[in-house]
């Protein structure tokens, strides 16, 4: 197995199964940290820099979390307008990462543009971790995402997804990826103007992932293990920052999860959803046996340690 420490967590592609069990394994031993609500000194001497381009609540909030659980501290930017990237200088990738780089030990990177983190990669001296580069791939989320129904089903072979939502999402490429090292079997759902698009296809094609589409989540839902959501109702990703503005429509039936659509599902069926959320996750199923993206909040610290504690060269 590739070593951890020093690597950049760019991309779920390519990453083999042995390194997302050693991922979890490794977030098991950190868990009783955060579940304590205590903070080790396992990174005293490490900081984190966080250079966020788009907006986001879990995934910087996470990543600071985890680093502050481990003894570190952080530093960095949530708004890139406040920073010579976002005014009228335009600062490069590569002129702002030069000098990140000597700001902190590991860079945690969102932008909107697809690519940017692998753009920051090539000129840092640290580890870049891609919190979510436009609709191209996040693979800490889909990590946490991972990590949870391998907690929750005790393992990731033999499970049937039912992924619903906006398949150009960055989420669902990862997803896709990760699913391709397990005996999962896919089911996508999604709106035809947000489907996998065919040059995707030839990618999870060629991972050999065992995949069909359906157009309603009532075709699907009897035979799900996992239930993964995204919104139809979104934002641009490729935009640094997209307000709301007047009436942004209402999720159609087929892919929203509901108590009704419940009802014809497994009784031990578990939900996950990145969030945030729109009308395609109704909160009266947020009581449910079923729901389980309020533990990815906890399991989204712990995968964040753990990937902190491993590109950083202290947990083997
Ligand atoms: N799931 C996720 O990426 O959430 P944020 O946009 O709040 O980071």
């Amino acid at each position: 197995m590739r070593s951890f420490a020093g690597r950049d967590i760019l991309s779920l592609k390519g990453f083999e199964r042995n390194e997302f069990f050693r991922l979890f394994e490794i977030a098991d031993r950190l868990a009783p940290i955060a579940r304590d609500r205590k903070r080790s000194d396992l990174l005293k001497d490490k900081t984190l820099v966080t250079a966020f381009y788009q907006p986001s609540t879990r995934t910087r909030l996470a990543h600071e979390a985890a680093m502050l659980r481990l003894g570190g501290v952080v530093t960095g930017f949530s708004d890139a307008k406040m920073t010579r990237a976002g005014d009228f200088y335009q600062e490069s990738i590569k002129d702002t990462v030069h000098m990140l780089e000597y700001y902190g030990d590991v860079i945690v990177m969102r932008h909107f543009k697809q690519g940017a983190p692998q753009e920051a990669a090539k000129w840092a001296s640290v580890p870049v971790i891609n919190a979510g580069d436009g609709w191209g791939e996040h693979p800490t989320q889909v990590l946490t995402d991972m990590y949870t129904i391998w907690k929750e089903k005790g393992t990731l072979d033999g499970l049937n997804f039912l992924l619903i939502g906006d398949m150009r999402m960055r989420t669902m490429h990862s997803m896709s990826y990760a699913m391709a090292q397990f005996d999962i079997n896919a089911t996508y759902i999604s709106p035809p103007e947000m489907s996998l698009l065919p040059e995707f296809k030839e990618e999870i094609d060629a991972l050999n992932l065992n995949y069909r589409e359906v157009d309603h989540v009532k075709d699907a839902i009897a035979d799900a293990d996992v239930i993964y959501m995204e919104p139809v109702v979104q934002p641009d990703y490729t935009k640094a920052r997209d307000e709301r503005s007047g009436d942004v429509g209402l999720t159609p039936a087929q892919y929203q999860v509901t108590l009704d659509v419940m009802k014809k599902a497994r009784q031990d069926s578990i939900i996950l959803h990145s969030l945030p959320r729109m009308d395609e996750l109704l909160p009266e199923v947020d009581g449910t046996r079923h729901a389980r993206y309020w533990e990815e909040a906890f399991n989204g610290v712990v995968m964040r340690m753990s990937l902190l504690a491993s590109v950083l060269g202290v947990m083997e």
